[in-house]
């Protein structure tokens, strides 16, 4: 089991990683001195029973409340906000109680913004189920949800007291899920370690296939990369927007599509991540030696061509969502850019025609 501390300016907190720790899970808070006297988990429908039970019955509060969440973008929303605050409220829960989140990225998202705003803030403990959730957004206190004007456009910064990424949970995904939370992890290398690039290229298949060892290290090394740049820019002021690499695109892609089951968002972010990398060379910031080691990494994994999904004719519909975009501050569409493995641009702004004008090139190749 590793122990990865984080301390940002609002609260210093804990991830713990390995195999089969939830089991722990007792010991764990005890060791942290995270006590409370009622507990409301908020577990994902999609979670196997019998790590549901297993986790309840490792937990020693007075109170057990249990709220089953459909998780899904869908119910990202205020009314499942409102059912959270409600159990709550009826069952006089204070600051000192807890909420403890079992599932993906959408469960810990709505589970943090709730525990954020219940009195100003009750404790938080996440357990994240997927292998998105352990390598992103389990880390750095993002919460949110969606409503009717786009995503994640309400929410909140709040650090969890505590993470415990158990890498058994993952054995029940699909690999596509799996790939879903590798791209994360690709990502982070790109941005800032070129050695765990090389890691990841040589371990590729071990690591998607959640071979112990080669998981485990995928894991603390890609959270040890989201450490640093949270630390150094909790609230995102500038260095945090290169965890945006291959966002931009992504996003715009996976909106293009209707968010239908035909691109998920880990594999709009490995396309974008192909995009940006395009780019980075077009602009002549990425050299191509670089640029090829990043094509041919993404091409084991069959990421190749976006025009497996989209025609000359769909480019102002991408556009269209790149330029809504929240990151953007002015006319110009902000991306993240490569100079080489290991090191970003968080500062590229880039009209619109121009974007259009690259990728119409790029779908007719
Ligand atoms: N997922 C990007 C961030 O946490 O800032």
């Amino acid at each position: 089991m590793k122990v990865l501390p984080i301390k940002t300016k609002s609260k210093h907190y804990k991830i713990y990683i390995g195999n089969n720790i939830v089991n722990q899970i007792d010991k764990i808070t005890k060791k942290e001195n995270i006590n409370f006297e009622k507990s409301l988990f908020i577990i994902d429908r999609n979670v196997p029973n019998s790590i549901i039970k297993k986790i309840k019955s490792k937990i020693f509060s007075e109170k057990k409340f249990i709220y089953l969440f459909n998780a899904s973008e869908k119910n990202k929303n205020l009314s499942s906000i409102n059912s959270i605050l409600k159990i709550l409220l009826k069952n006089n829960f204070t600051r000192n109680d807890v909420i403890i989140c079992l599932g993906g990225g959408i469960t810990g998202d709505v589970s943090g913004f709730a525990a954020s705003i219940y009195k100003r803030g009750l404790k938080f403990i996440n357990i994240p189920s997927t292998l998105l959730s352990q390598v992103d957004s389990s880390i750095g206190g993002k919460t949110g949800i969606n409503n009717k004007f786009g995503k994640n456009l309400i929410g909140s910064f709040y650090q969890p007291d505590l993470v415990i990424s158990d890498t058994k949970l993952l054995e029940s995904l699909p690999r596509r899920e799996i790939i879903c939370g590798y791209a994360e992890i690709f990502k982070h290398s790109l941005i800032k370690d070129k050695k765990l690039f090389f890691f990841l290229d040589k371990n590729l298949e071990k690591i998607v296939k959640l071979k112990k060892k080669f998981i485990e290290k995928a894991i603390l090394e890609s959270c040890k990369i989201k450490k640093e740049i949270v630390e150094k820019d909790e609230k995102e002021s500038n260095l945090r927007k290169s965890l945006n690499l291959g966002h931009t695109f992504g996003h715009a892609y996976e909106a293009a599509l209707n968010y239908s089951k035909k691109l998920n968002h880990g594999e709009a972010v490995l396309y974008g991540i192909l995009s940006a990398a395009k780019l980075s060379k077009k602009i002549r910031s990425l050299k191509n030696n670089d640029y090829d080691l990043i094509v041919s990494h993404l091409s084991k994994l069959n990421f190749d061509n976006l025009n497996k999904f989209f025609k000359t004719k769909d480019l102002n519909r991408i556009i269209k969502f790149m330029i809504l975009d929240k990151k953007n501050i002015s006319k110009k569409i902000n991306f993240i850019t490569i100079n080489k493995i290991g090191s970003v641009n968080t500062k590229n702004q880039i009209s619109p025609p121009k974007i259009k004008q690259f990728l119409k090139i790029e779908l007719t190749k």
